[in-house]
């Protein structure tokens, strides 16, 4: 089975997917990882050097790769990879595959992000929590409906990391 994190940068799609992956006995996939492994270079890089556009089509290419293993994965993705081509569409009717959006407010994204964005090609150029803040809502309006379609939706505003992790669990 493959159980796929979705969710905005900075909603816990990592550290959510290392906890899942030791509770269950998964290997943990991170897309972001296995592109930098594949390419040689960090995401920061790949933007940079060769261009956004470029890093999609690696998105794509290595999402389709992992949708068709046979075993037991939680694939963390990157914040835009549902977003993209029909990355969506084909998480979906992958067999045996979840998708489950980790879902947190725009606040707590920005406050969070702040810390964590200069690995972060898209918001590393915005300075304050502010601006960072506006950001994030106009970008999330324009993802929701992707992130929208996954199978089931979990609230991480609050909770412990612990208690988001069970969730997911209760969902399994
Ligand atoms: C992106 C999110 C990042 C990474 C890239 C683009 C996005 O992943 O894939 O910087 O478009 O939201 P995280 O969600 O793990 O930060």
């Amino acid at each position: 089975m493959i159980l796929v994190l979705i969710g905005y940068m900075g909603s816990g799609k990592s550290s959510i997917g290392k906890k899942l992956a030791k509770k269950l006995n998964y290997d943990l996939i991170d897309l972001d990882d296995f592109i930098e492994e594949k390419e040689k270079a960090t995401v920061k890089e790949i933007f940079e050097n060769k261009g956004e556009i470029y890093f999609r089509k690696k998105e794509q290419a290595y999402l389709q790769e992992l949708l068709s293993a046979d075993k037991n994965i939680i694939l963390s993705l990157g914040g835009g990879t549902p977003c993209f081509g029909d990355n969506m569409e084909q998480i979906l009717k992958a067999n045996n595959t979840l998708s489950i959006y980790l879902k947190a407010s725009i606040p707590k994204l920005a406050k969070k992000l702040i810390k964590k964005k200069a690995t972060r090609p898209l918001i590393a150029h915005i300075e304050t929590e502010e601006a960072l803040t506006e950001f994030i809502g106009k970008h999330l309006f324009e993802r929701i409906p992707y992130y929208s379609k996954a199978t089931h939706h979990v609230i991480t505003d609050d909770k412990s990391k612990k208690e988001i992790t069970k969730d997911v669990l209760k969902l399994l």
